[in-house]
């Protein structure tokens, strides 16, 4: 379970262009529930995500995981637990490093073995058995450098990395927004059953209201650092696009403004 509360960060405190990111914030996850989340450019989607792993430490607030205080813990030490994958697919993957040598890298890292670019056939075996699924025919092909593939393979390589031991916590930033949309479906299509299989906690931010109301089991939209919408069960399940950008307007008195969300949101 993940509980927030009152989590408050400003940048460029003191400066002109102070900024107050998120403004106490709360929010509460049960274990296995995937949640995804809207909002305006420059909303603070990404800057929770950024609090949540710890790549800095907030104003004020707590952040608790599993029971857990962490609002203090290091980035590294809470990357044992929470995986994050960004919208650019070159971030998740060593770009030198063949397929297997990838996996044999997360894997390591997370049943804390030693990492040796020697994959053992045991091994080699178990990452075949998890490429083979995906359809893109990858597990032929464990010897190709990662750079060598296209975005979408490479980030259904890395959504692999990231819940081959299934984290605590999954942070998706648009991590489908770089692929072209038969790739991103295929790509969201792939979060789903991994999420579901291992009813992993997810978060997942996306531009496109249509797959945030169709994935996951609830849907919360931020404004200025607050969450402004939180939709789950039956009134989730009768919204559409027109609905929430309606529900949107009337709460808050403005239209939704994220430059990419006005491609895809119908
Ligand atoms: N490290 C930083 N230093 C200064 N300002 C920052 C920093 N990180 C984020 N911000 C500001 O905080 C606000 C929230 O940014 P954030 O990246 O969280 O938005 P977002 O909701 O993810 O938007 P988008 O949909 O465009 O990705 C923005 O105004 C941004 O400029
Ligand atoms: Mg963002």
């Amino acid at each position: 379970m993940l509980e927030i509360t009152g989590l408050q960060k400003t940048f460029l405190k003191g400066t002109p262009n102070e900024h107050h990111a998120l403004q106490g914030l709360d929010l509460t996850l049960p274990d296995g529930q995937f949640v995804t989340i809207i909002g305006s450019n420059g909303a603070g989607k990404s800057t929770l995500f950024n609090a949540i792993a710890g790549t800095f430490s907030c104003d004020a607030g707590q952040i608790a995981l599993d029971g857990r205080n962490i609002t203090r813990m290091p980035e590294y030490r809470r990357a044992r637990t929470i995986s994050r994958i960004f919208q650019n697919p070159l971030m998740g993957t060593a770009p030198n490093l063949t397929i297997e040598e990838n996996l044999a890298l997360s894997y390591a890292r997370s049943t804390k073995k030693l990492f040796s670019r020697a994959v053992t056939r045991k091994d080699t075996d178990y990452f075949r058995s998890l490429l083979a699924p995906l359809g893109m025919g990858l597990e032929d092909r464990m010897k190709t450098r990662i750079g060598l593939l296209s975005g979408g393979q490479r980030q259904a390589v890395t959504l692999l990395m990231c819940t081959m031991v299934p984290p605590r916590l999954l942070l998706l930033d648009e991590h489908t927004a770089a692929l072209d949309p038969v790739t991103a479906e295929k790509i969201l299509k792939l979060t789903a059953k991994i999420v579901a299989e291992h009813r992993i906690t997810t978060m997942m931010i996306t531009h496109n209201i249509k797959d945030a109301l169709q994935l996951g089991d609830r849907t919360i939209m931020l404004e200025q650092g607050r969450i402004v919408l939180d939709l789950s069960g039956e009134q989730r399940a009768q919204m559409d696009v027109a609905g929430l950008l309606q529900l949107y307007r009337r709460e808050s008195g403005k239209e939704l403004d994220n430059d990419r969300m006005l491609l895809t949101g119908e």
